[in-house]
This record gives structure tokens, sequence and C-alpha cells, in this order.
């Protein structure tokens, strides 16, 4: 991802510079799980908008308020239609990303969610990360230049006062779209450099890119994938905790972020 003015020679776009000038005063967060998404709702006094952005039909839930002089816009891909459970992965991360952004055309994207973590990459339980990198580990074209878009390698929004201030780790995500791990994946994700791996945050950050809008990656460790224990069952286990220190976490950027540029975060 363009990172906006950080680690560039390319001359400074003057509107971009200009925009940069004015604090931040529409964040859109995008969170797939509900049992994430609530507690964020309601420490920010969120109510749902009676009057979706969204094509009538789709489960797509949007939140808003204010906070900070911050319009605030949540939006949670809500439940399958079919089959009643949350819409993670990155189909609908990609849906609800273009469309939230084309009605709600957000200075900045904060995508928050659980994600399983290497301990022997200094990830724990409970750990929350800012990602500095996305890219994907389940796409893979073994055809020259089609292999990296496959991988689809981004640098996120540069934000290392955030960073500092809030004393976050810092590291690379791995996306793709199933919560185990084959062999393949492994390789790839080890290739990505990736400390964490999640099943929305490339995709987020791929629509972030087309259209232009700044994004910010938050994940907090559920559960440790290169442990003992079964993936599914630790992430059920630790979900309900490890949400609490995420959204403190988020909490915390929201309120690092009220009355600051782009430039300054
Ligand atoms: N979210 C939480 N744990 C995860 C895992 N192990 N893989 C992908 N997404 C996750």
């Amino acid at each position: 991802m363009a990172s906006h003015g950080e680690g560039s020679d390319a001359p400074v776009d003057p509107m971009v510079s200009q925009f940069e000038k004015h604090p931040i005063s529409s964040i859109l967060i995008i969170i797939a799980m509900q049992t994430e998404a609530l507690p964020v709702v309601n420490k920010f006094q969120l109510v749902e908008n009676p009057h979706s952005p969204f094509p009538e039909g789709v489960p797509w839930v949007h939140y808003h308020g204010t906070y900070k002089d911050i319009t605030m816009n949540l939006v949670w891909p809500g439940k399958d239609s079919t089959l009643g459970v949350d819409s993670v992965g990155t189909v609908s991360a990609s849906l609800v990303t273009y469309a939230s952004i084309l009605a709600l055309r957000p200075d900045l994207i904060i995508n928050a969610g659980t994600a399983g973590g290497f301990k022997a990459r200094g990830a724990g339980i409970g750990d929350v990360f800012l990602i500095s990198h996305v890219a994907f580990h389940d796409r893979r074209i073994p055809i020259p230049v089609f292999d990296q878009y496959g991988v689809g390698s981004r640098q996120t929004f540069s934000t290392p006062n955030l960073l500092k201030a809030l004393n976050l780790k810092a590291g690379k995500l791995s996306t793709g779209d199933s919560l185990d791990m084959t062999p393949k994946d492994e390789e790839s994700i080890a290739a990505n450099d990736a400390t964490v791996k999640d099943m929305e945050g490339a995709a987020v950050a791929y629509v972030a890119d087309l259209l232009k809008v700044p994004a910010i990656f938050v994940k907090a460790v559920t559960d440790i994938v290169d442990g003992e224990k079964p993936t599914a069952e630790e992430f059920l286990q630790n979900l309900a905790a490890v949400t609490a220190a995420l959204d403190e976490a988020v909490a915390r950027i929201i309120d690092f972020i009220g009355g600051k540029c782009l430039s300054e975060l």
C-alpha cells in the first residue's frame, strides 16, 4: 500500500499533503465477527444505521456515531443469510470494504480482528499487533509475475507515532480463507515473513489500496498456530478474553487519532 509520504522519495502530491493537514474526520472500522464488533459498538455508543447504505437484502451492518469530532463508522459483514454464522473471510471482507468506502468516504480504515500467532516469531495469546505488511498465503499461481500478484504483498499505512505511543507489537500479517494451515500455507506464510495469520486483512488492504484510502490493521492473537493445541479449540477458548484486549487496543487507537492528521499518526 502506498504509505502516504512515508519511506518514499516520490514527490508529495499537493492534494494529499493538503488533505493530510486536516484532522481525521471520518473513520471506518471493519470487523468480521460479531463477538469482536459489539464491544466496540457499545464502547463508542454507536447505533445501527436504520437507513443502511448497503443494497437491500445483504447481511452487512453499519453502526455509526461521533467521538472526539470524528464520524465513526463500524461495518460488520453480518451473519451468512443461509447458515447464520459470521461472514468471515476474504470475499465478504472485500465486498464490505468496497461498498463501505463508496458509501462512507472514510479518511482512514481500521481493520480489527483476531488472528493466529506464531510463537517461534514471538507471538503469545492476547498479544495485539499493529501490522506493517500484509500478503496472501493461499493464492498460489506458479507463473512469472502472476505469482507475485497472488501473494499480493503490501505495506500498510505507516503509523510510527501510534505504534510508539501505544506500545503495541509490530509484525507482518498473512491472510488466507482457512482457519487451519496446510503445509503449503505454512511455506507461504514463512515466505511472507508473517508473525500472525488471519482471514481478512490482505483483502481489506487490496480494496483500500485500489480506492486510495489509508488502512491500518490491528490483530489480537487467539491461538498459537505452531503450538500443541488444535487451532479451532484454542481459538474458541480464547475468543472472549482476547476480544477484550483487542477492543481496548482499538479504543486506545481511536483516542490517539482524535484531533490528529494522517501525517501525525
Ligand atoms: N483468526 C483467529 N485465529 C486464526 C487462525 N489461526 N487463522 C486464521 N484466522 C484466525
